[in-house]
């Protein structure tokens, strides 16, 4: 039976949801009597993957000691391999948490409880029972977790100037998922993309991360590593917070769609979006997708070029080489349950009209290239993006997301 062949690489789920409505209703009523703290949209994303699972093992913001072992050496207490620590920041001030002697008077001392709210709509989404609370320092944390202070790393630059240095850890009980307004018969928890691909007796999932619009060299390389690893394609892009810049996931879902369409047969692959807010993390953040995608029941995960990469730094060199995050997701595969399928940069061959992997190329081949950059620039400009680039649809899409966007920014 299927449900057999993938249960040993999803390991046990972690879906914090209570089952038993009674127990739900009594968490809401205390919930309403606690001090509660408004979450930001990365804690939001971040407790919406607790929450359903797509974090397991984590259950909940990490503590002290979580903390350091993961900023310090990429694991958790019990030795589990976790690359990016997931923190509750908090006001200090605002809970009397601003030094020592205030700290015996917060509402935050460990073993109180506290709710945890969606800033978007106000609904108490889980109770947080205090653990502890912690000071970090921001500079340890950019350089081990990130390999860099330079805040032209979008992560650190959210540490530097989004980031609270006072963090309450605590497991989590979850009352109510993270309400969505748009796409959600495509918002898939781990549950669910676990048991659709059970349904389906689908014993192998190729995963294909992504926060950008999908062109044809995406496509190709979905398609690829299908039959690479004899395996179903589900694509999952980003849909939480993603590089500053990027291109809005709505106008991305309506090309996600549309790409859906050329996969053939058509349930040779599967779309759900995944509510993550990407670091930018490179080569750790590949380690972290890696085990989200095996608890939404994934078997392989696609690692290309420069996966989750933030660029460039200030002296204009890329901050993690462009196969540094397949070379470290590779090294920790057998822990993390899930097998990675590394390809090197796709690029356009224009005088065989097809997509090669540079490694395959004869040196000296025509090869054809645009970047994200030059994307975004002809979409600025309405210059002409080819065909063998991108499908027409596709273009017509962006460029209307485009234009909505100019709109709205004028
Ligand atoms: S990412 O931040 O989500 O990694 P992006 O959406 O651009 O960015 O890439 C998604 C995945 O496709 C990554 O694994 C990336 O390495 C891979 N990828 C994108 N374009 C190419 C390409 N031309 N050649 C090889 N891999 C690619």
């Amino acid at each position: 039976m299927a449900s057999q062949r993938i249960t040993p690489y999803g390991g046990v789920l972690k879906d914090l949801i209570a089952r038993d409505a009674g127990i739900r209703d009594q968490l809401a009523a205390e919930a309403e009597t606690l001090p509660k703290i408004q979450l930001t949209d990365r804690q939001l994303c971040d407790l919406e993957l607790i929450m359903n699972g797509g974090f397991s093992p984590l259950s909940g913001f990490f503590t002290k000691e979580m903390y350091d072992g993961v900023v310090e050496n990429m694991r958790l207490p019990d030795g589990t391999l976790w690359p990016i620590p997931i923190y509750l920041d908090v006001d200090a001030e605002k809970f009397n948490l601003e030094n020592d002697s205030a700290r015996q008077f917060s509402t935050l001392v460990a073993g109180s409880r506290v709710t945890l709210v969606n800033p978007k709509d106000n609904v108490n989404l889980a109770i947080l029972t205090v653990a502890d609370t912690y000071k970090t320092d921001f500079n340890n944390e950019a350089l081990k977790v990130y390999g860099t202070t330079d805040d032209l790393h979008p992560a650190v630059k959210y540490l530097f100037t989004s980031t609270n240095a006072i963090n309450v850890g605590g497991e989590i009980q979850a009352i109510n998922q993270v309400s969505h307004q748009d796409f959600i018969e495509i918002r898939l928890t781990p549950a669910q993309t676990r048991a659709h691909f059970i349904e389906n007796d689908t014993d192998r999932v190729v995963a294909f991360q992504t926060r950008n619009p999908m062109h044809r060299a995406h496509l190709e390389l979905t398609v690829r590593a299908g039959k690479k690893v004899d395996a179903k394609i589900f694509v999952q892009p980003v849909v939480g917070m993603t590089k500053p810049g990027d291109i809005d996931y709505v106008t991305r879902v309506k090309v996600y769609k549309m790409i859906m369409e050329h996969y053939d047969p058509k349930d040779s692959a599967f779309l759900s979006l995944l509510p993550l807010a990407m670091r930018m993390g490179g080569p750790k953040e590949a380690i972290l997708h890696a085990i989200i995608r095996r608890n939404y029941g994934a078997t392989h995960l696609i690692v290309g070029r420069d996966h989750a990469g933030p660029g460039s730094d200030k002296q204009g060199n890329l901050f993690y080489g462009p196969y540094e995050a397949q070379e470290l997701a590779a090294k920790y595969e057998s822990e993390l349950g899930i097998t990675i399928v590394p390809f090197s940069m796709l690029t356009y061959l224009p005088e065989e009209d097809r997509y090669e992997e540079i490694e395959k190329i004869t040196p000296g081949t025509k090869t054809l290239n645009i970047s994200g950059t030059e994307l975004r620039r002809r979409l600025v400009t309405g210059e002409e993006i080819p065909n063998w680039f991108s499908f027409d649809n596709v273009v017509a899409v962006l460029r209307e997301g485009q234009r909505l966007a100019s709109e709205k920014s004028n």
